[in-house]
């Protein structure tokens, strides 16, 4: 990636070129950082970049043709060109993500009584970093430079950039190091424990207590921050191969079907159901048969899960596969949001073709000939999660 600034003060870059994010950047490649000074392209011995404002008024505005004259040099096809200026959108952690896939980026540095408003024709965005005025827009690029660089592939270690604050819609969770008892005031014994799943949920909680109390405006942000999330969910989520055998709690199963019933579905008419087991004994039943089907010797096809959810539809109704299917992702989507594993697994229709299903049914009340869509297998997760996959290329088609 590349990064020109476009400044009036090209000295105040010196140190930030030698912090180590971004020196090791640029020895290594990675970054070409320039720094250009708006005053090159000043004709005249004085080298005057600002004048006064036309109607009168105070302090000295950032002239157009310098600027101008500095864009024409350096702007390829592949630059994105940013204005800092303080009448811009607040810059967040959303931009720098989306900053961070270009591959030439020009930043320039306002001027702090102003600039002359025919440059904004020539910037593809104008960014602040918040409601207060500086002495330029200097700071605000090392800003944009730094947060940016680190999400650039190579960069920095994947983990610890996704772990951060803002990253999921949340504050970082609290972080301790040793001693473990400062002055009476000691580190959760969670942390202790060396339950990794313990681990990973008590950080959820406590980045949503933190996040509560310190940027309450970040969960009350409505809109796209709230459709983000659930896209990000959609793209975090991935299918778990191994549980923990440990019961998930009820109130969280009990959500996750609650999903499942908000599934859209042909004419409205609602024509799913759900049978939920978390019986031990008949979960181990279901995996007998399913196994047997399946024709797996010595495998478990629920990889351990305790709970199963088994998605039926009305056999008479035309679109009962794509009804279950939707309720299926519910499931998956929501237990994936609550911090749990989930899996379907099929061959649930070939099981309910079968006498013994058939009787399963009618022995819980379930009246009526149902068609098995599939099992979503849910369950704590045991060991890493699988992290995204690369999507297949070519399987868009616009007809703009
Ligand atoms: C209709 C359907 C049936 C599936 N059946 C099984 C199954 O029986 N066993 C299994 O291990 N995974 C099963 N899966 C999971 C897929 O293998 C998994 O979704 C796919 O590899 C993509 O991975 P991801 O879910 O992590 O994105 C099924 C998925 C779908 C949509």
């Amino acid at each position: 990636m590349k990064i020109s600034i476009l400044t009036i003060c090209p000295e105040q870059f010196k140190s930030f070129l030698k912090t180590p994010l971004i020196e090791r950047n640029i020895k290594t490649s990675l970054l070409q950082m320039e720094i250009i000074d708006i005053r090159d392209f000043v004709k005249g011995s004085f080298r005057k970049i600002d004048d006064s404002p036309y109607g009168g008024g105070p302090g000295m505005i950032l002239k157009v043709e310098p600027v101008v004259k500095a864009l024409e040099k350096i702007k390829q096809d592949n630059s994105h060109v940013i204005l800092m200026a303080p009448a811009g959108k607040t810059y967040k952690q959303e931009d720098a993500h989306r900053l961070s896939e270009h591959e030439h980026l020009i930043i320039i540095c306002g001027h702090f009584e102003g600039f002359d408003q025919r440059i904004t024709k020539y910037v593809d965005e104008i960014f602040s970093i918040g409601d207060y005025i500086l002495c330029g827009g200097e700071i605000p690029a090392m800003v944009i430079s730094e947060s940016m660089m680190r999400l650039v592939d190579g960069s920095m270690k994947k983990e610890s950039v996704l772990d951060e604050s803002f990253e999921n819609g949340l504050l970082e969770y609290p972080q301790y190091t040793r001693p473990y008892d400062y002055n009476g005031d000691k580190v959760p014994d969670v942390l202790l424990s060396g339950d990794h799943e313990a681990i990973r949920r008590w950080r959820h909680e406590e980045a949503l207590k933190m996040t509560e109390k310190f940027r309450k405006d970040m969960i009350e942000e409505k809109g796209d921050r709230k459709m983000n999330e659930v896209i990000k969910a959609l793209k975090e989520r991935r299918s778990i191969r191994n549980f923990k055998p440990d019961m998930p709690k009820k109130e969280d199963i009990e959500q996750i079907v609650d999903a499942g019933l908000y599934a859209p579905n042909g004419m409205g008419y609602q024509n799913t159901i759900m049978v939920v087991v978390t019986n031990k004994e008949l979960r181990d039943k279901i995996q007998k048969s399913n196994a047997e089907i399946g024709g797996y010797v010595d495998r478990d096809p629920f990889y351990g899960a305790p709970v199963i959810i088994i998605v039926l539809a009305k056999k008479d109704w035309r679109n009962n596969r794509y009804d279950g299917a939707l309720v299926m992702g519910n499931l998956m989507l929501a237990a994936h949001s609550l911090g749990l594993g989930s899996i379907w697994i099929n061959r649930a229709y070939e099981e309910f073709e079968t006498p013994e299903y058939q009787q399963l049914l009618k022995d819980i009340g379930v009246d009526g000939e149902w068609e098995g869509v599939g099992h979503c297998a849910i369950g704590y997760i045991d060991g890493d999660v699988p992290g995204p996959v690369k999507r297949k290329e070519n399987r868009i088609y616009w007809v703009e």
